[in-house]
């Protein structure tokens, strides 16, 4: 210590944060519709372009409009240069039906060398972009979150993995 007097600071608070979500042993447990949208995830792994990581995601779509879009991850031989399979289905749901909402966002995955049986979320980059789409389009993305089989996950809105978020509010 330096001998100063310290000053003391009452104003102190916590706060926290937590949400629920959903959780099914399998996909034989989901409604019809989000049984067929996790389907199709599964099914799109196959467009993946993952020949660095051999670990292919595969994401789908249900638009407002009832259109369906699908992305897969697509990587480079540089390898920052490469997308998630998220942020490739954003660019072209944004891009083919502007200014539709997104509902539901099923993905999965399929690791080539490993397990696929445990739902995968989306990285950091891909969460900060779903949120900037749910604040444009003023509807939460619900996500079906599972690999090739077992557990499912279900979050009502993708903000909910990105507490504390930047946002457009904030360049105000
Ligand atoms: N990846 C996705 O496409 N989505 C995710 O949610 C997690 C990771 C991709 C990026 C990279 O091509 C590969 O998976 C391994 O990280």
């Amino acid at each position: 210590m330096d001998g100063k007097a310290r000053v003391k600071h009452n104003t102190m608070k916590q706060d926290n944060y937590n949400f629920a979500f959903d959780v099914y042993d399998s996909s034989d447990e989901l409604d019809s519709q989000d049984a067929w949208l996790l389907r199709e995830a599964r099914g799109v792994t196959e467009s993946a372009y993952a020949p660095y990581s051999n670990f292919n995601v595969g994401a789908v779509a249900k638009l407002a409009n009832g259109e369906i879009v699908a992305g897969t991850n697509q990587e480079n031989a540089s390898y920052p240069v490469g997308l998630c399979a998220e942020r490739v289905l954003l660019s072209s749901a944004a891009t083919l039906y502007p200014n539709v909402a997104i509902e539901t966002m099923a993905i999965s995955y399929n690791n080539i060398n490993g397990v696929s049986d445990h739902p995968i979320s989306p990285c950091g980059i891909c969460r900060q972009s779903l949120s900037e789409y749910e604040e444009r389009m003023k509807t939460p993305i619900r996500l079906i979150l599972s690999g090739m089989e077992g557990r499912v996950i279900i979050i009502a809105k993708s903000s909910l993995l990105l507490p504390l978020s930047f946002g457009s509010d904030d360049l105000k």
